[in-house]
C-alpha cells in the first residue's frame, strides 16, 4: 500500500495479511491456517466475552481440522475465583504440565483483542495491546495448521498477518 507521498509506509510494510480473515465465525469454531503457522505470523482474535453460565473460553492452535489430540498451544482463560489463564500443550492425547497466569485480563461482557505473535522461541500473547504472557514452543510449528475457539465468547474477526518486515 502506498501513502499519498508515494512511499511505502513502515506500518504497511511491517504488517501483511497472510490469508483472509474469518469474520463473525460461529463459536465453537475451527479454521484452517493456510500454509501452516510460521515464525513471524500474528493471529489476532477480536471479540467479546459473553455473560453465560460457561466460565471458560479457549483459543487453541492445533494439527488437523478435526484432531484435538495434538494441540501446540491451548490458551484458556477461566473465570473462576478472581480468574486466571491456563496454557498447555496436548501431544498424542496427553496434556503436558500447565502454565498458569494468575491474572484475568478479560471481563465478562467486554470487548477484547488477543494477538498471538509467533516468535522463534515462543508465542507472545498480547491482550488489548498489552503483553500478557509468553509460552515457549513445546512442539514444532510446522505441525500447526488450524485454530479453534470454544467457550463463552463471540468472535467478530480472526486476522492473519506477518508482523516482521518483509522485502517488498
Ligand atoms: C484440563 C481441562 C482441559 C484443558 C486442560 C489444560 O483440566 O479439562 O480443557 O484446559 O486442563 O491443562
Amino acid at each position: 500500500m502506498q501513502s499519498r507521498s508515494g512511499h511505502v509506509g513502515i506500518e504497511e510494510r511491517a504488517f501483511r495479511h497472510t490469508q483472509d480473515p474469518y469474520i463473525n465465525p460461529p463459536v465453537p469454531f475451527t479454521g484452517r491456517i493456510v500454509g501452516g503457522l510460521q515464525v513471524g505470523h500474528m493471529v489476532t482474535v477480536t471479540g467479546r466475552v459473553l455473560s453465560t453460565d460457561e466460565n471458560r473460553f479457549e483459543v487453541y492452535f492445533h494439527t488437523g481440522m478435526s484432531d484435538t489430540n495434538n494441540i501446540a498451544f491451548h490458551f484458556n482463560p477461566r473465570f473462576e475465583g478472581s480468574g486466571y489463564v491456563v496454557c498447555n500443550t496436548k501431544q498424542l492425547g496427553d496434556w503436558g504440565p500447565e502454565e498458569r497466569k494468575m491474572l484475568m485480563p478479560f471481563q465478562r461482557g467486554s470487548l477484547f483483542e488477543i494477538c498471538f505473535q509467533v516468535d522463534r522461541s515462543a508465542f507472545k500473547v498480547m491482550v488489548n495491546a498489552s503483553t500478557f504472557l509468553f509460552y515457549v514452543h513445546r512442539v514444532p510449528l510446522y505441525e500447526v495448521n488450524a485454530i479453534s475457539i470454544k467457550g463463552c465468547v463471540e468472535v467478530s474477526h480472526i486476522d492473519f498477518q506477518k508482523y516482521k518486515s518483509l522485502p517488498c
